[in-house]
Order: structure tokens, then sequence, then C-alpha cells
């Protein structure tokens, strides 16, 4: 096993254990209510069922990087997830993108109800913000600074607006910096956050913050583009989710505007400008370089 795909796994197991922990009845007990436990449920569908962990990873990647105590950082990497997969049930919802696969598996409506998952996704939502401002020894002014910075960037400025923005753009030529624009917030600003939060918790400087969100931005925007270029040349068994959903829904992407090879060349353009920010953190920096080239290249 390589240094990074040990590193990657010993994060990933952590994340796993802990997402377990947070939705199970026993954080509940003493709160016990008729719909709680279908909330759980259906919260642990969609929460427990993989996915690349990648924004969690780069919160405890951030807080190692700056010198911090990553396992502190862990409620701050979980908050982050539960947001991530929250926004991905109401992706699916017929209203929005229509899809009925997620993570490999029939997505949460599908199984739960449209009410149902409408409700498990606001509950995973609310449940972030528990989980950061519950993180065992932190003081409270970094939680503050936490949860303010994950509301900012989850909201009706960061990840919604770029949703909004997304599902204007629909059945309309849009232009280049309207989709750029819509990815840096739909995806891009979750994936800062992780980053950020991590920064936040090991009590990093502004140069630190700085070369974090630097790096983040250009993996962000790439992040999208290559989830795009997937969706055309991939297959269901190996995204886990259904392909050919963009075009379906007349989506603009840079796919759409720029072609498959073109778009490729930018994903790897950004990749490079990612891994410049690094340069700052020197040998620190190897498992995020990799992490940069990987997601650069991934197939899901
Ligand atoms: C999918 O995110 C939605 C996008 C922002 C492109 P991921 O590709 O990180 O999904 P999971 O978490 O691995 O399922
Ligand atoms: C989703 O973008 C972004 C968010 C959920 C915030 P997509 O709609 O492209 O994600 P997938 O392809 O369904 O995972
Ligand atoms: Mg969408
Ligand atoms: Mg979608
Ligand atoms: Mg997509």
């Amino acid at each position: 096993m390589s240094d990074f795909e040990k590193r990657s796994s010993e994060y990933t197991k952590l994340i796993n254990s802990a997402v377990s922990e947070y939705v199970s009845a026993k954080s509940f007990e003493g709160r016990e209510s008729s719909g709680l436990e279908m909330m759980l449920e259906a919260m642990a569908y969609s929460l427990e069922n993989g996915g690349k962990r990648i924004r969690p990873l780069l919160t405890l990647e951030f807080c190692r990087v700056c010198g911090g105590d990553y396992k502190k950082a862990l409620p701050f990497a979980i908050g982050v997830e539960m947001i991530h997969t929250y926004s991905l049930i109401h992706d699916d919802l017929p209203c929005m993108d229509d899809d009925d696969m997620r993570r490999g598996k029939p997505s949460s409506h599908k199984v739960f109800g449209y009410a149902n998952a409408l409700l498990a996704g606001d509950s995973l939502l609310t449940l972030a913000f528990e989980t950061v401002l519950s993180a065992p020894d932190i003081s409270g002014e970094i939680k503050a600074r936490a949860g303010f910075e994950l509301a900012k960037a989850a909201g009706c400025s960061g990840m919604i607006a770029g949703q909004v923005m997304d599902l204007a753009n629909e059945g309309r030529a849009a232009s280049l910096d309207d989709v750029m624009a819509t990815d840096k917030r739909k995806t891009g600003e979750l994936i800062r956050v992780s980053a950020l939060l991590g920064c936040i918790v090991a009590g990093a400087d502004e140069e630190k913050i700085k070369a974090a969100e630097k790096y983040c931005e250009n993996i962000g925007l790439a992040f999208q583009i290559v989830d795009d270029i997937l969706d055309v040349t991939s297959d269901e068994e190996t995204l886990g989710k259904p392909v050919g959903s963009d075009s379906e829904n007349e989506k603009s992407t840079y796919v759409s505007l720029l072609g498959l090879d073109e778009s490729s060349r930018y994903a790897s353009e950004l990749t490079a400008k990612a891994k410049e920010a690094l340069e700052f953190f020197g040998s620190e920096g190897e498992f995020l370089l990799e992490l940069a080239d990987r997601l650069s290249g991934r197939k899901s």
C-alpha cells in the first residue's frame, strides 16, 4: 500500500465509523419521538452508503497539514459530509434532477417517498450543525466560527445559490461564465469550506488559509467538470448514479459548451493550478498533490 493509500484508508475508516455513530439510535438516547426512528433509518441509508468521502477527507488532511490534531476535526468533517449527503438527496428529487440511483442504490425518494426524502435531507442539514457545535475538546469560539463558515458555504449565497443557478441554466444556452459561476457555488463552496474547517480547527493563519482556498477553488471546479464528463462517458454501474442525466435535463455544462476534449484539458489545467498552491506546504502537501491528480483522473 502506498503512503497515500494508507492515509486515505485510515481517514475513510474514521469517517465511516463516525457517520454511523452520529445517526445511531444511541446518539439520540433520551430524545425519543415517533418520527425519529424513520428519520434515522433514512439518514443512515444515504449517509452510510459509501461515497468517496472527498470533503471530510479534505477537512482531516488540511487540519493535519496546518499542524492540528486531525482527530479533533472529525465532527467538522462529518458535518460537511452530512450537508453534502443532504444536497444529493434533494438533488435527486423529481423536482430537481429526477435521478433514481445514488451511490449504487435506489435514491432516497425511491425508498422512503418524496416527503420523507425531503425531511431526511432537512434532518441531515440540521444534524450537521448539532455535530459541529457539540464537537468535544474544541473552544466555543472555534465552533462558532466553523458553524458560521459552514452555514455561509451551504446556504443561499453558496451551494444552494449554485443549485438555483444550475436549474435556471436548464434548457437555455448559458454562457461559459454562467456555468463557471454556477459550479463555483454548487460544488466549489462545500469543497472550499471542507478544507477551511480543517484549517480553523488547526488554528491556521491567513496565509495557510489562502493557500488552502486556492487549492480548493481549482480542484472544486475541476471536480464538477470531471463529474460532467463522466455523466457522458461512464456507465451507471461504475458511477453508482445514472448517466446521461445532464443531457436529459438539458443542463448547461462544460461538456455541453466545450465538448469532451476541451473540458478534460481544462480540468487538467485547473489541477495543475491547484498543485501550485500546495508549494506553500512543502513536503507536507504530498498527499494533497496526489489527491488532486487522482480526482482529475477519477472514473467514478
Ligand atoms: C457528487 O459528489 C455531486 C457533485 C458535487 C459533483 P461526489 O462525486 O463527491 O459524490 P459521492 O459523495 O462520492 O457520492
Ligand atoms: C450536484 O451536481 C451538486 C450538488 C448536489 C450540490 P450534479 O447534479 O451534477 O451531481 P450528480 O451528478 O447528480 O451527483
Ligand atoms: Mg444537480
Ligand atoms: Mg444531479
Ligand atoms: Mg452530475
